[in-house]
């Protein structure tokens, strides 16, 4: 059975696409077929990540929901998890983030989408990057998901912030919630931090992750479990991905 694994958060920045990369990543090398599609339309930067530049895209996400093409030509093998990682981008073009954003786009074409993809390239695990926020896409897509991923920072806004979310979310049934707080402080009590995350919001799992300079220092660029494999980061990168697969 594939599963679908949505990243969402309240606000831009808090770390979604970074755990994406690493967590499919590790889901490729422990020999699952990983789909990742990013779907964040107004900040596409999983491409960046994984090491595609801007010109080297021909197709992208956009073009399928534009009736451009079938999905399966808008995938990107990528070179080092050739066979195991499919990547679909979104486009990194100014007038296309623009035409999307202005004219939406039908959620029922994009759902048909995924499951096409698990089809055809027999897919273990899809991977979606959301759009940060509330928008009736993205709680449309999170209707379909298996898994939530809610990424939040430990700051009073996005507390509120996932209050709002978990309201929402709990209408919708999905099936298992994780919540991971990133760039946790290391002063502050991770216990007492963890059981009140635990109280506040609905999940069935809380996963606290640290700052990390090297994965600033890396700047977005570059897959961080391939570079820092024994770094104590990528042991939490590590139990996220078991958390999944289990
Ligand atoms: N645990 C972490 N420690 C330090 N920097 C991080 C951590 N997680 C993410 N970052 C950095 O924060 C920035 C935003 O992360 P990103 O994954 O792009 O967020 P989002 O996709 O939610 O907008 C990036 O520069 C990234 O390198
Ligand atoms: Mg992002």
């Amino acid at each position: 059975m594939s599963k679908i694994i949505a990243v969402h958060s309240f606000r831009r920045g808090t770390g979604k696409s970074t755990l994406i990369v690493n967590v499919a990543t590790l889901l490729a090398h422990q020999g699952r077929r990983v789909g990742v599609v990013d779907t964040n339309f107004q900040s596409p930067s999983l491409h960046i990540m994984f090491g595609l530049t801007s010109t080297k895209i021909n197709r992208s996400i956009n073009d399928y929901l534009w009736g451009q093409c079938q999905i399966e030509q808008a995938v990107y093998p990528l070179s080092s998890l050739a066979g195991a990682l499919f990547f679909v981008p979104a486009s990194p073009d100014a007038s296309s983030i623009n035409k999307i954003l202005r004219q939406g786009y039908a959620d029922e074409l994009l759902i048909a989408g995924f499951d096409e993809l698990i089809a055809t390239l027999k897919l273990d695990f899809l991977l979606l990057d959301l759009n940060a926020g509330l928008h009736e896409e993205t709680l449309f897509t999170l209707n379909f998901s298996d898994i939530l991923i809610n990424i939040l920072h430990p700051t009073q806004q996005d507390y509120q912030g996932i209050g709002v979310l978990t309201e929402i979310v709990r209408q919708l049934k999905v099936p298992y919630i994780m919540m991971v707080v990133n760039e946790v402080p290391s002063i502050l009590d991770w216990e007492i931090l963890k059981s009140q995350i635990i109280k506040n919001y609905e999940c069935q799992e809380v996963v606290l992750f640290p700052h990390t300079e090297e994965i600033q220092a890396m700047a977005s660029r570059g897959i961080f479990v391939e570079r820092y494999p024994h770094h104590p980061a990528t042991q939490i990168f590590q139990q996220i991905t078991e958390k999944i697969r289990n």
